[in-house]
C-alpha cells in the first residue's frame, strides 16, 4: 500500500514507479477513502511532497483519519517513507513519525529525492533552470532506483534524506511560521482577461479547491472555495495554459512548472 500526496507530479511520478516495482496499490491521500484492510506482508509506504520542511497539512489529517485493519500486529508490515523537496526537507522525517507514533506505527526507513522547485510564491523563490530541472530529475532517476531497490527488500534504517543546514530552525521556526501562516487560497486570482475558461485548473486540483462560475456572458472561471481545503500546493497555478492565475501579484513574472510539461 503506497498513500501518496502530490500537487505537481514529482512525488506522483516517484510514487508510481514505487507501485510497479513492488506490485503494491497506489491510495490518494487527497481521496476520501481512510480505512484499508492490508495484505498479509504488505509494505506501508507513504509519498509526499515536503511544504515548509514539514509534512503537508492535508498529509497530517490524512494520517489522524487513518484506519488499518491487518492479520498481523501492524508493526510487523514494512513501513518507509519518500518525501520529493526542492532542496531541503528539515525535520519532516521526525514529523512524519510523530504522527505514526499516535498510530502505533513507525518508519523503518525514509528517503528524499531532490526534484524541481514547484514554490514561488516568495520573492526569492523561483522556478529552476531548464537546466537545473533536467540535472535534478536524473539525479533523482538515480536516487529513486536506489531507494526502490532497498524497499523491495525491504531494507530497515536506511535514511536517505537531506535535511539542510540547521534542520531543526527549518521545520520548526521558519516552516512553522509558513505552514500557520501562509497555506491559504485567499491570495489566488485569476486574471479574467486571459483565462480560457479551461477548467483544467479545477481538473488538477487534488483538494476539489476549485469551483468554475459562470459570469455574465456565460462563460465559467475558477473560484477557490476557502473552505480549508487549499494545501498550496499550486497545481492550479503551475498548469494554467495562460499563466492567467496568480498567488497575489508576485507570481506574475516567474515560471510554471510541473512533472512532465514541454520545455
Ligand atoms: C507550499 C510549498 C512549500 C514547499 N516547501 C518546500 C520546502 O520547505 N523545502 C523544499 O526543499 N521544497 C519545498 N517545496 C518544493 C516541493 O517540495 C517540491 O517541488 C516537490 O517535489 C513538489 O512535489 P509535487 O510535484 O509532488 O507536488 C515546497 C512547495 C510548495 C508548493
Amino acid at each position: 500500500m503506497i498513500f501518496c500526496f502530490s500537487g505537481t507530479g514529482n512525488t506522483r511520478w516517484a510514487a508510481q514507479h514505487l507501485a510497479e516495482a513492488t506490485g503494491e496499490r497506489l491510495a490518494l491521500m487527497s481521496g476520501e477513502d481512510t480505512r484499508y484492510t492490508l495484505a498479509e506482508d504488505e509494505r506501508i509506504g507513504f509519498c509526499f511532497p515536503v511544504h515548509g520542511w514539514q509534512p503537508p497539512r492535508l498529509v497530517r489529517n490524512f494520517i489522524r483519519r487513518l484506519t488499518f485493519s491487518s492479520e498481523k500486529p501492524l508493526t510487523s508490515h514494512y513501513c518507509y517513507a519518500l518525501v520529493t523537496c526542492g532542496d531541503s526537507i528539515g525535520l519532516t522525517m521526525e514529523m512524519l513519525d510523530g504522527e505514526l507514533a499516535k498510530k502505533g506505527l513507525r518508519t523503518h526507513s525514509s528517503f528524499s529525492l531532490v526534484m524541481p522547485e514547484s514554490y514561488v510564491c516568495l520573492p526569492f523563490m523561483y522556478t529552476d533552470t531548464p537546466q537545473r530541472e533536467k540535472e535534478k530529475i536524473e539525479q533523482a532517476t538515480q536516487d529513486l532506483n536506489t531507494y526502490t531497490r532497498l524497499i523491495t527488500e525491504r531494507r530497515k534504517n536506511e535514511h536517505h534524506t537531506k535535511r539542510g543546514f540547521m534542520p531543526w530552525v527549518l521545520s520548526h521556526v521558519i516552516g512553522a511560521y509558513f505552514n500557520s501562516r501562509m497555506i491559504s487560497d485567499r491570495k489566488f486570482t485569476v486574471d479574467t482577461a486571459n483565462c480560457i475558461h479551461c477548467g483544467l485548473c479545477a481538473k488538477v486540483c487534488p483538494t476539489r479547491d476549485i469551483r468554475m462560475t459562470g459570469n455574465d456572458d456565460g462563460a465559467s472561471t475558477p473560484e477557490w472555495l476557502h473552505d480549508g481545503r487549499c494545501t498550496c500546493c499550486l497545481s492550479c497555478y503551475h498548469h494554467c495554459p495562460r499563466h492567467a492565475i496568480n498567488y497575489g501579484s508576485i507570481t506574475r513574472r516567474r515560471g510554471q512548472y510541473y512533472f512532465g510539461h514541454p520545455q
